[in-house]
């Protein structure tokens, strides 16, 4: 960690209110990697914060690097974006759809983002003293590391996968805690939290937050509201989790749309033939029901009975690890029918073409940070796997198509040997001094609309906005009715009618897959 403490630990004689008071933000430009990204405007500063909260007489700082999208007219003020995770890097997220992301949010404001502690510079967490020790360890223990190095791991692979991703989670929750042991308290969503509030303070507008938020983003604003509630003056957060079961427990209202959302897929399918290629092709001629059931046993039958295919492995955890990603979006469903049809008819040439563009399209973020977030902020542990046991049985349970997803990462959480310093531990039952805008899917696998009524109840005067769609966050669908509602909100303060339901532009299934386009997408993978 030499190369941060010479970095980030500038002494300088400020206190907490001083740094805030002072700190008028110079924006200039961006450094190369960002711009390199983007063709719209951006521009780059950075703010000095307290490094540790809970010492107020500290003098230890931490530079917050900001990156911010002008107004395309004059500027309403700051709304501060938070794209999830935990761990996703945001303004590198950012800088990549600067010219994308304005038009949905707002054109009137200035859009301004950070990188949470933990993620790009800003404390970055590692498990690992550099790179090279990094490649060292994970190629001497593979099975340990992939945890933490595989983009997903699915516990219930096998009936021995568990208790191997147990006692990787003892060697991991050791390593980290080592390697990590200055920083590893110093991140979590309270502390991100005063953050933000000190880009308000330090942006030097009225004092009151303007905030945008999706998936993990929802979490951290619905706590950054319950913190300052008479300091938000516009708050929307898209695709929400359960701040509760996040802080509080294993989180398993997470799971509760999963199922419905894969079943939508099918359900979508039959409804438009014609570009659903599982029903093209032959391969059936029935219900959704009938599809379904086909493909669970196509899953469980290729468990068993992984094949060898042109130097790679098609098993349980390539096609689980397809769904996952097509589930974000309904754009890819087209693509995923076509996958299973594909290998359903044994063409497996074919099948890959299809698969490896959807598992490139994956969104997950690096699960080191992700874990330095969410373990930290978590107040449920185990002490082994015997009392882990009946929290993996529950989200099979609750879920057949993610329910073995998160485990795997739960047998580090559990043995986490860290605790955010500060855990926001009061109520989500609150006024804000302007209603929050909540929006949820009807069927999102990651963040369910269980979980945004869940937050709109306990904000008692937000607004539950409903998009009749499948997918992660309103943003897998494009719907003008969502668009407005969200431009109208920010530039005129004004709130949908209560139980307004959104309607996607188009249904699922709209336009038929190419292959060409799957083609495409493979070679940039390359
Ligand atoms: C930027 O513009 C150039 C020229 O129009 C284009 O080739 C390039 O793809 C654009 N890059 C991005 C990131 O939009
Ligand atoms: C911080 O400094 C003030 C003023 O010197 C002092 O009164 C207070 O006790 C100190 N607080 C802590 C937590 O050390
Ligand atoms: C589907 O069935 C029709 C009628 O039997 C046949 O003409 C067509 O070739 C079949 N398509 C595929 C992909 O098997
Ligand atoms: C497919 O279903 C349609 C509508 O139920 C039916 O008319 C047709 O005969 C079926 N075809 C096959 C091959 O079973
Ligand atoms: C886990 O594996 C068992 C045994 O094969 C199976 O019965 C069960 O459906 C699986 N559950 C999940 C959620 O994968
Ligand atoms: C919201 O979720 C929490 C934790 O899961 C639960 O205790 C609370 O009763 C729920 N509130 C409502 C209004 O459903
Ligand atoms: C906000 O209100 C103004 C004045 O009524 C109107 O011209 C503008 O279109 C509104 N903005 C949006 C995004 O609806
Ligand atoms: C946009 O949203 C506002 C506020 O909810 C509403 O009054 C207006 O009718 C909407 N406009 C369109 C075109 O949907």
């Amino acid at each position: 960690m030499h190369a941060f403490l010479s970095v980030a630990w500038v002494l300088v004689a400020i206190t907490v209110v001083h740094a805030a008071q002072c700190g008028r933000i110079q924006w200039g430009p961006c450094e190369a990697a960002l711009t390199s990204l983007t063709n719209g405007t951006i521009e780059c500063a950075t703010l000095p914060v307290p490094l540790d909260y809970t010492q107020p007489n500290s003098s230890s700082v931490l530079n917050l690097e900001l990156l911010r999208v002008p107004a395309a007219t004059e500027s309403q003020g700051s709304i501060i974006l938070n794209f999830g995770g935990p761990g996703v890097v945001n303004r590198r997220t950012f800088a990549g759809a600067a010219t994308d992301l304005p038009p949905l949010i707002s054109l009137t404001h200035d859009l301004v983002t950070f990188d949470s502690r933990g993620t790009g510079n800003t404390l970055p967490f590692r498990c690992f003293e550099s790179p090279e020790e990094q490649a060292q360890i994970t190629a001497q223990e593979p099975d340990i590391w992939e945890t933490l190095t595989l983009p997903t791991v699915w516990s219930n692979a096998s009936n021995v996968e568990i208790g191997r991703r147990w006692a990787a989670g003892t060697a991991i929750a050791e390593r980290c805690f080592e390697v990590s042991e200055d920083i590893g308290d110093l991140l979590g969503t309270a502390f991100v939290a005063r953050d933000i509030m000190q880009v308000v303070e330090a942006l030097d507008e009225d004092g009151m937050l303007r905030y945008w938020g999706q998936s993990y983003g929802t979490a951290l604003g619905a706590t950054v509201a319950a913190m300052f509630p008479d300091k938000i003056d516009r708050m929307v957060i898209d695709g929400v989790l359960n701040p509760r079961e996040y802080f509080n427990t294993f989180e398993f209202e997470r799971l509760a749309s999963a199922d419905s959302a894969f079943t939508a897929f099918f359900e979508g399918c039959v409804s438009r033939p014609d570009n659903c290629a599982l029903v093209v092709s032959n391969v059936t001629n029935t219900t959704a029901e009938d599809l379904e059931h086909r493909v669970w046993d196509l899953i469980y039958h290729i468990r068993f009975n992984p094949i060898a295919f042109d130097g790679r492995l098609i098993d349980y955890q390539f096609l689980k690890f397809g769904i996952l990603s097509s589930l974000y979006n309904q754009a890819s469903f087209p693509a995923l029918a076509a996958g299973f049809a594909a290998l359903l008819a044994g063409d497996l040439a074919g099948f890959v073409r299809v698969w490896d563009p959807i598992i490139a399209d994956f969104p997950g973020t690096a699960n080191e940070q992700l874990a330095a977030i969410a373990c930290s902020d978590r107040s449920a542990r185990a002490s082994s796997l015997e009392e882990l046991m009946p929290v993996v049985e529950r989200k099979y349970a609750l879920s057949q198509v993610f329910g073995d997803l998160l485990p795997a990462l739960d047998t580090v959480c559990a043995q986490w040997k860290f605790q955010a310093k500060e855990r926001y531990e009061g109520t989500f039952e609150k006024e804000t001094n302007f209603p929050i805008l909540v929006i949820g899917n009807f069927a999102d696998a990651q963040t369910p609309l269980v979980s945004a009524q869940n937050v709109s109840q306990g904000f008692s005067n937000s607004v539950l906005l409903q998009l009749n769609g499948v997918g992660h966050t309103s943003f897998a669908h494009i719907s003008g009715c969502v668009i407005n509602a969200t431009l109208t909100y920010f530039e005129n303060g004004t709130l949908p009618e209560p139980d307004t339901v959104c309607e996607p532009e188009a249904p699922l299934f709209a336009v038929p897959f190419t292959e060409a386009s799957a083609v495409g997408a493979t070679l940039k993978m390359h």
